[in-house]
């Protein structure tokens, strides 16, 4: 190993700058990772660009990135879920790197069938959308609505919910042009717009008594058009704010159908419960990976020292799925 390594950072300028810095020793829980290829989410770009804004001195440099898939290349005290050599994908803060320092019980086993680029696509969408099903008591047989659904982590929760026997999923989007992507991820039924025809949709598509399940990563009026949209006693999931946190709901359908109304956001809670999450999604979806019925969804793989493409295409929401970049 050697003692330094290329890493991103963000904070010092508009876009990603790679930097040699020391490559760190895991401590008690660590593991390093040789990462071989890391995938950017839509909080790596709002993070980016909210730590370099010249015009009020505010400049936070950070090392960048959140998910990741490599090899396991030294372990800290305890951390002996895993071995030296073991393929493994996970989330982390500061994943833009050539070693990647992370919780043992933040990374999972990559299948035989995944090579480095296609598994660094999935731990954040398969661990989130897992996570609010949970929370959802979502059940085999169950329909679901999933709202911003060609988002990177959306198309995870549309194979996700699939694998796991929803007898109906309802995707939405605003493009027309994603339609096709939604298909063949395994939407049943896609509904294009970000309105309020979202609801009566939604409606139509389940016979008038709305899905059990919501999955709701736009937030905005998006989120309140879900309520009338959730059947009976059925459960609505906040995961993202993609169009904003702020929301006027109707109480109404709130309480006429009495609704379950939750928000999750896994990334910023306690290790140990990150670590419950990951540890659920790797025993109940891990099998739909390894045999394909969950695949990740790659829009483009871009060079590590091209980082600012990638960075632009995301915050220009082009991508038909996952944004790789592959590390040096
Ligand atoms: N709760 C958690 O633990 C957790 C974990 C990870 C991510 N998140 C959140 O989940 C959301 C999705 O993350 P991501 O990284 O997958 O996002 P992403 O890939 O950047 O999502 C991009 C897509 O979202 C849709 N979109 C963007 N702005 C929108 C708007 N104003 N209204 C409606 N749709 C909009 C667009 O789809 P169309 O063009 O098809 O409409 C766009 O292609 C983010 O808000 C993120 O912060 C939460």
């Amino acid at each position: 190993m050697t003692a330094t390594m290329t890493a991103l950072f963000g904070g010092a300028a508009p876009q990603w700058q790679t930097r040699q810095i020391p490559v760190p020793e895991p401590g008690p829980g660590q593991v390093l990772v040789r990462a071989r290829a890391v995938s950017l989410n839509n909080a790596d770009v709002q993070q980016l660009d909210s730590s370099f804004a010249p015009a009020t001195g505010k400049k936070t440099e950070y090392l960048a990135g959140y998910e990741f898939a490599g090899d396991i290349a030294a372990t800290g005290p305890g951390a002996d879920s895993v071995h030296i050599g073991d393929r493994v994908m996970g989330t982390t803060q500061g994943a833009f790197a050539q070693y990647v320092l992370a919780d043992h019980r933040h990374v999972m086993p990559i299948p035989e069938s995944l090579g480095h680029d296609e598994a660094c696509a999935l731990p954040t969408g398969l661990l989130t959308e897992h996570g609010a099903l949970t929370r959802a008591r979502f059940r085999t047989g169950q329909s679901v609505l999933i709202t911003g659904a060609t988002s990177s982590i959306g198309l995870t929760g549309v194979q996700t919910a699939k694998a796991l026997g929803a007898s109906l999923v309802i995707a939405t989007t605003r493009s027309k042009a994603k339609e096709a992507l939604l298909k063949k991820a395994g939407a049943d039924t896609v509904i294009v717009t970000d309105g309020p025809d979202l609801t009566q949709a939604a409606l139509d598509a389940t016979g008038g008594e709305g899905v059990d399940v919501v999955l709701d990563h736009v937030g905005g009026q998006t989120f309140a058009n879900c309520l009338p949209a959730t059947r009976v006693d059925g459960h609505v999931v906040n995961i993202g704010r993609l169009d904003g946190p702020q929301s006027t709901i109707d109480l109404d359908a709130l309480s006429y159908r009495h609704l379950h109304v939750r928000g999750v956001s896994f990334g910023f809670g306690r290790p140990e419960a990150l670590g419950r999450v990951v540890a659920a999604a790797v025993d109940d979806v891990m099998p739909a990976v390894a045999d394909g019925r969950i695949r990740p969804v790659i829009d483009s793989v871009h060079a590590f020292d091209q980082a600012h493409e990638a960075a632009d295409r995301m915050r220009g929401h082009q991508a038909h799925g996952k944004i790789i970049l592959t590390v040096p």
